[in-house]
């Protein structure tokens, strides 16, 4: 299906936010959003961007502008210690009625494209247990499963972990 890839804009983060939600919904993670579009627009838009985020919009009528963005892709950079620069893809998501046409390869492409013109050496992903198809779509590319590779697990401290942690220290310091 055709469709136009772009990065998202500081103007796309109301849409962009109805995505993430959309995404949330699917893994029964709806409770968990604490961010809103402002979130969105201060972390990703401004001077230090903490993000990047590809949008797949379908084309408008001509003389018209492109709807809704029915797919996007938001990733980070980060580092490992043991092949140098990796991209972290946050969400990949695509729209029920829009999925199976092409559109998610086509984000996770050009995501990939700037993987490599970036000098990354892999890009890092989780995916729930249970999302047979999204981790089937994975696979099929060539990824592997480092929980079942490596014993890998994945673990988070909260925010209220953390100042407890920085608590903890400081009660130590003189
Ligand atoms: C996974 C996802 C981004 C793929 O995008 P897409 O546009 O449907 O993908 P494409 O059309 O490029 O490729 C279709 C493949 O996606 C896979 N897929 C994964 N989850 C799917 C879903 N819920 N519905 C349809 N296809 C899905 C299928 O295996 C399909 O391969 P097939 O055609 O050989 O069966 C999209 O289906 C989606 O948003 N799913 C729900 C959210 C999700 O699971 N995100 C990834 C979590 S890490």
């Amino acid at each position: 299906m055709e469709c136009i890839i772009r990065e998202a804009t500081i103007d796309d983060c109301e849409h962009l936010m109805g995505l993430i939600q959309e995404i949330a919904t699917y893994h029964h993670l709806e409770n968990e959003i604490t961010i809103n579009a402002q979130v969105l627009k201060a972390d990703g838009f401004g001077k230090d961007p903490f993000f990047k985020c590809l949008l797949a919009e379908q084309p408008g009528e001509k003389g018209c502008k492109p709807g809704r963005p029915i797919g996007h892709a938001l990733y980070f950079f980060g580092y490992s210690v043991n092949h140098g620069k990796m991209l972290y893809l946050e969400n990949l998501y695509v729209v029920s009625e829009f999925r199976g046409k092409g559109i998610g390869m086509e984000l996770l492409r050009k995501v990939a494209e700037n993987a490599l013109a970036t000098g990354c050496m892999e890009m890092k992903f989780m995916t729930m247990d249970w999302n047979r198809r999204a981790k089937a779509f994975y696979e099929r590319l060539g990824a592997h499963d480092t929980t079942e590779s490596e014993d890998f697990h994945c673990m988070e401290l909260g925010r209220d972990a953390l100042e407890r942690l920085v608590q903890k220290g400081s009660k130590g310091q003189p």
